[in-house]
């Protein structure tokens, strides 16, 4: 365990960090509450809006030192310098040698981006048209499958990165899709999943996109031949073309699997997994909303970029919420961040925040591939907030741990029943200035006392179009990718998940057939024999 106030002598070795360090002994002293009374202009100071977003971050234990000592350490830590490295290309992804730019994904036509002799951004767009096709002709009835009906149902099979964004994304902006396109998402390998996906599916009239980078995930080959066994019971080898596509880098291994590769939406090696909502992996979602409103998705993000990249960092949105989540982590100890978003729609975002945060951030080597001696990622969690509210938030509020809080909310519902949205948004600030105030100034029993002085950031979009999710999650993604920096890590390998998926196939096999003795701990080799003796 890294204890959260013994940072690597190295660090405190450096000026800017030394200056936060003491900064942090005062500001662990301070209550937000007097820190509102003290400046009427508090809330207008530390509030800020960019692509549409604004961010009120004034519930925090800061002030404009601390704002200044920690732009000055991810100054320190070339916080600028590394962002406009990602901008460009280069490869920053040094353990796979790959350049990151899923922020090329959604620039504007017309922009031109050489990368390795080609023009990506070309590329980028020729794909983005093809979708568009390809989703017009399917939404419209054009696209039939093999004996002429309209396609009503569209599985996606994939998992993490090629699940979490498009099935998060169908869900937020729900008032936008097609009524009669049913859209599924299969990722889980457990047969469950798909047992209680298939009875709801007609062949006929069901479309399937495989979504993987690699063509090679278990899970998701697993799920793609089952639904291909499924599809052949009910139709013939040469129907399959006009119900199966896939999204993948992979061109050999989408033909391998027997899908027309005329049907492939391709991407690239330089779009990461949980940074892949923009490339064909959102084919669902373009199905979904339709490729308009998809493109509105992207420019909602571009926005998000053109400020991350251009804004001083006093003022930039992603940097300063990455910082606040540092400053918590490495001087307060924090070690979950609560993510709750009061919208329904979004009630998959802190499922999808999990992958980008944790998949990113979670390493214990730094990029000189030494150990880390601080903390990094935090574990991020969540759910929509007035359910919580009814669930954990009793936690939140009075237990022994200190957890920052994310809010999300929309100014404006996309339903009419507005008292509802009042009462919605209501909650939503009354748990902020709650964790805030606590019961202070009244007397009250010990169980019924709040101490309060919880921070937590409140995130309000106008309301959730496609334009204002793209900001959000462009937002999210560049936070974590500052943090990462400050950690001095590669946020974008994830080498982590390698080890368990080695045994994983290893010990399938002797599901079927007994290994060698001694290979696995008695433990490992109780389970998996009572598993082989109970599936015989
Ligand atoms: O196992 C982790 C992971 O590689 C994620 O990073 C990725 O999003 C997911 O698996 C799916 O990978 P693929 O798109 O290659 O199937």
């Amino acid at each position: 365990m890294l204890p959260a106030d013994s940072p690597t002598p190295g660090l405190s070795a450096l000026p800017e960090y030394a200056a936060l360090e003491r900064h942090a002994a005062s500001a662990r002293q301070w209550q937000l509450r007097e820190l509102f009374a003290r400046d009427p202009q508090r809330a207008a100071q530390l509030t800020l809006e960019a692509a549409d977003i604004c961010f009120d971050y004034s519930k925090n234990h800061i002030d404009a030192q601390t704002i200044a000592l920690l732009t000055a350490f991810a100054r320190a830590q070339q916080v600028e310098s590394l962002r406009d490295a990602m901008f460009n290309g280069d490869r920053i992804n040094l353990t796979e040698q790959r350049a990151v730019l899923h922020t090329l994904l959604r620039v504007p036509t017309g922009t031109r981006f050489m990368l390795d002799g080609v023009d990506a951004a070309a590329d980028v767009h020729r794909v983005l048209d093809r979708m568009a096709s390809f989703c017009d002709a399917v939404r419209s009835g054009a696209w039939t499958g093999h004996d002429g009906q309209r396609i009503t149902d569209v599985v996606n099979i994939g998992i993490g990165g090629s699940d979490l964004g498009p099935v998060m994304g169908c869900h937020a902006l729900r008032p936008y899709a097609q009524p009669d396109l049913r859209m599924h998402f299969l990722s889980n390998v457990d047969g469950h999943a798909l047992a209680a996906l298939l009875p709801s599916l007609d062949a006929r009239t069901t479309l399937v996109i495989v979504s993987s980078k690699s063509f090679t995930t278990r899970e998701t080959m697993a799920n793609a031949h089952a639904m291909r066994r499924w599809f052949l019971q009910h139709a013939r080898e040469q129907d399959l073309a006009r119900h199966f596509v896939a999204v993948s880098t992979q061109t050999d291994e989408v033909a391998r699997f027997g899908i027309d590769t005329a049907n492939m939406f391709p991407f690239w090696d330089w779009v990461g997994g949980r940074y892949s909502v923009w490339s064909a992996i959102g084919l669902s979602m373009m199905l979904a909303i339709g490729p308009d409103q998809f493109r509105a998705f992207l420019a909602g993000a571009h926005a998000m970029d053109t400020h991350f990249r251009s804004a001083p960092l006093e003022r930039n949105m992603p940097v300063l919420l990455a910082l606040l989540g540092y400053w918590y982590r490495q001087f307060f100890g924090t070690t979950s961040l609560l993510v709750a978003p009061y919208h329904q729609d979004l009630h998959l975002f802190p499922a999808y925040l999990r992958q980008l945060e944790m998949e990113s951030n979670g390493k214990d080597v730094t990029r000189d591939g030494q150990p880390v001696t601080t903390p990094t990622c935090p574990v991020v969690w969540g759910s929509v907030g007035t359910n919580g509210q009814h669930a954990y938030f009793q936690l939140i509020h009075q237990g022994t741990d200190l957890i920052p809080v994310d809010f999300i909310a929309a100014l404006k519902p996309m339903h009419t029943h507005l008292d509802q949205h009042k009462m919605l948004l209501a909650n939503c600030f009354a748990q902020a200035e709650a964790l805030m105030n606590g019961t202070a100034g009244q007397t009250l029993p010990p169980h019924r006392r709040f101490h309060g002085n919880r921070p937590s950031n409140m995130l309000l979009l106008e309301q959730l179009t496609p334009y204002a999710l793209g900001a959000l999650l462009a937002l999210y993604e560049h936070k974590t990718f500052v943090q990462g920096i400050l950690w001095n890590i590669n946020s974008f390998d994830q080498w982590g998940v390698e080890l368990g998926k080695t045994l994983a196939a290893q010990i399938q096999s002797e599901l079927d057939e007994p290994a060698t003795q001694g290979l696995h701990d008695s433990s490992t080799a109780a389970l998996v024999a009572r598993a082989r003796a109970a599936l015989k």
